[in-house]
């Protein structure tokens, strides 16, 4: 399957993929954590990128478009894959549906989280990640580990999120919604979409995702 994943900051994207992706045997391709990797590695791509991350703007596309396209090349997504963070803008959405039909692939689902803003704020406040593994994501109050500051998963020290102070999350709320948002529209041109509520338990959620793919999990 070929699905995209969308919904605001905090919404439970990558918390979701990593199940997702486990059940539909699908790599996760997260431009975030793509970003990030190179971040912490110090490439010129990471350079470029942890400015616009830093002030929670959107990196320009050239970058982030052959970078996606690059991770969608790889042996892994041969078969599908699960989009989380990207496209982010109708000019990615359109690159994509290019990079689609150049391999003769299309889309199977656009999946939308829906979640009250109230609620993606106390999600991202209370986020600690892993830095060995961007896929072991916890919560303070939600999903605490059993030893504060270590990844329950693999001892990895858990930190908090560079672009998740009040006032960057604040920009990236703006930014989702002036230009994420449309996409939405886009995609249910298309009828692709698919909404459901991310709020509930995470394997409520994972159990609702599932079904509104078509699939039990
Ligand atoms: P990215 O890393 O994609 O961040 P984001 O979209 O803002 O989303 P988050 O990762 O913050 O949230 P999430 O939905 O994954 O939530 P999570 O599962 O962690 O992008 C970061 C930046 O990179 C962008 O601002 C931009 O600069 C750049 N970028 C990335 N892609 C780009 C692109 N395509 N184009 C241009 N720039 C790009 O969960 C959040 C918290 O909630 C966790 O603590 C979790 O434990 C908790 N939680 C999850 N589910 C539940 C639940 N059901 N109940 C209670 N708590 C829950
Ligand atoms: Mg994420």
């Amino acid at each position: 399957m070929r699905i995209v994943l969308v919904g605001p900051p905090g919404a439970g994207k990558g918390t979701q993929a990593a199940y997702l992706a486990k059940n539909l045997s699908i790599p996760h391709i997260s431009t975030g954590d793509l970003f990030r990797a190179n971040i912490s590695q110090g490439t010129p791509l990471g350079q470029k990128a942890q400015e616009y991350m830093r002030a929670g703007q959107l990196v320009p596309d050239e970058v982030t478009i052959g970078m996606a396209r690059d991770r969608m090349a790889e042996p892994d997504a041969a078969g599908g894959f699960l989009l989380d963070g990207f496209p982010r803008n109708l000019s990615q959405a359109e690159a994509l549906d290019g990079i689609l039909r150049e391999t003769g692939t299309e889309l199977d689902a656009v999946l939308d989280l829906e979640v009250p803003e109230d609620e993606v704020v106390k999600r991202i406040a209370g986020r600690r990640m892993c830095r060995n593994d961007s896929t072991h994501i916890f919560h303070v109050e939600y999903s605490p580990p059993k030893a504060e500051g270590v990844c329950d998963a693999c001892g990895g020290e858990l930190y908090q999120r560079e672009d998740d102070s009040e006032d960057t999350v604040r920009k990236r709320l703006e930014v989702y919604h002036s230009e994420t948002e449309p996409i939405i529209d886009y995609y249910k041109a298309q009828e692709l979409v698919v909404t459901i509520s991310a709020l509930g338990r995470v394997d409520e959620v994972t159990r609702r995702a599932m079904e509104a793919l078509g699939r039990s999990a």
